[in-house]
């Protein structure tokens, strides 16, 4: 009996690791895009035309990856029960000092609700980025419509992306071991995922 368990395949790290550098692409060419002030981000591209490249490149593979990740944990990720009702009550226990932790399954219900989010805002930056991939391709409203749209899920995906990655490391060691090697220690399932540790383990 090792005091590791195995938490996510080749498969799934391969896919998120590729997400995340994407996503990174994104948000340093996209930032071009968006503000003035960021504008000479484009230089790490070669300039704007190479910026806009890279940004439409990376934003094809971010939305590709995205699918992937989200069917591939869609069975933990799209089902919620009552302790998940009751991890939202007491908001995950990141507000109080009482370190009793909920019942979770493989996915906290926080995380859970994040998989769900980025799902949704990757299909609606994608259909967007597409409507406002050739600026005078479309109906003029069609593509202002989708540029608003475009720059409304940017600022939400980054929101949650800053706090997904801070409690993905600082916040809850041990957690990122699990992406980086695929496993995890069995005291960090047994504290953060209890549920799913008993079923894959068939230990307490
Ligand atoms: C440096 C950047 C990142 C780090 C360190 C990181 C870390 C992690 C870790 C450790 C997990 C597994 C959590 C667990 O075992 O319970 C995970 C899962 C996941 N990550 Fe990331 N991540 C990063 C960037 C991103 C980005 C940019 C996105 C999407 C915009 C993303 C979306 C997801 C999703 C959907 C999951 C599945 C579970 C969940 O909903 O939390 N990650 N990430």
């Amino acid at each position: 009996m090792g005091r590791y368990v195995e938490r996510f395949s080749a498969f799934d790290r391969v896919v998120h690791w590729t997400l995340a550098v994407a996503f990174l692409v994104l948000v340093i060419s996209g930032l071009g895009l968006f503000a003035h002030t960021f504008f000479g981000y484009f230089s790490f591209f070669g300039g704007p035309e190479q910026g806009i490249l890279a940004h439409k490149i990376a934003g094809v593979v971010f939305l590709i990856a995205s699918l992937l990740l989200f069917f591939a944990h869609a069975k933990d990720s799209c089902s919620f029960d009552s302790d998940d009702a009751k991890w939202f009550a007491a908001f995950g226990g990141y507000l109080s000092k009482n370190e009793k932790e909920i019942p979770q399954g493989k996915f906290n219900a926080g995380q859970k609700l994040f998989a769900l989010f980025s799902f949704v805002a990757a299909l609606v930056l994608g259909v967007t980025g597409f409507i406002i991939w050739d600026p005078t391709a479309m109906a003029r409203g069609m593509t202002q419509f989708s540029l608003m749209l475009h720059g409304l899920f940017f600022i939400l995906i980054m929101m949650g992306a800053v706090v997904h990655i801070y409690l993905a490391t600082i916040g809850n060691p041990g957690t990122v071991d699990g992406m980086l090697w695929g496993q995890v220690k069995k005291v960090w399932a047994k504290k953060h995922a209890s549920k799913w540790f008993k079923e894959v383990a068939g230990e307490d």
